[in-house]
């Protein structure tokens, strides 16, 4: 199975993320590679802090790194895994690029939407979107009153959780609502409808 984890900076992919890899492992007997974007390949590290130390670049340039950083992981990492007959959980995926590069940094949604197409890179099994309210995910990674930075950065999160959710409005990716929800219960969920699929 290919499963990627989708939603804002700190809605808690990781902590999940390593969770259903054991679990899946498990339920499918199949071993379970975790990964992540961008950069989650070896020598994929310098091109991360490249794309994201680069607060100057336009959205079309960051776009593009993106799909690079993308097409260099399915290459070295997503592509032999699901050869090799494993399961691939990946954070992130086609739904980030549109979420962040079009929600958030306002690139038309067309263009993003048929450069990712051109791209013809494999298309996930199922896609979780962690949806956690802006406001929370925000004090997770901020515990501290935030500076004007972070409120920028609120901002840009308040319109790319609102992407999440009209992307999951028009069936691109499931969404799995935590509010309220501890550790647990979003597990829980996830594996809800992973089981789903496998028992289809
Ligand atoms: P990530 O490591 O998941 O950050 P965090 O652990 O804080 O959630 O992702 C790094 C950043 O890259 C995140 O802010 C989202 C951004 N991103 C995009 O803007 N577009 C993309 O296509 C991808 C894959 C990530």
């Amino acid at each position: 199975m290919f499963i990627t984890l989708e939603g804002i900076d700190g809605c808690g992919k990781s902590t999940q993320s390593e969770r259903l890899s054991a679990w899946l492992t498990e339920r499918t007997g199949h071993g379970t590679i975790r990964t992540y974007e961008p950069g989650g390949y070896p020598s994929g590290e310098s091109l991360r802090r490249f794309i994201l130390g680069s607060r100057d670049f336009s959205p079309m340039s960051e776009l593009l790194l993106f799909l690079a950083d993308r097409a260099e992981h399915v290459n070295k990492v997503i592509a032999p895994a699901l050869e090799a007959g494993h399961n691939v959980i990946c954070e992130r995926w086609n739904e980030s690029t549109l979420a962040y590069q079009s929600g958030g940094h306002r690139l038309n949604v067309e263009q993003v939407k048929s450069l990712i197409a051109a791209c013809d890179f494999p298309e996930p099994d199922v896609k979780l979107f962690l949806d956690v309210p802006p406001e929370a995910a925000f004090t997770r990674i901020a515990s501290r009153k935030p500076d004007k930075f972070e409120e920028e950065g609120l901002a840009l999160m308040r319109r790319v959780s609102e992407s999440y959710r009209e992307l999951a409005e028009s069936g691109y990716l499931t969404r799995i609502d935590c509010e309220g929800k501890n550790e647990d219960e979003v597990f829980a969920a996830l594996a809800s409808e992973i089981n789903a699929w496998l028992s289809r």
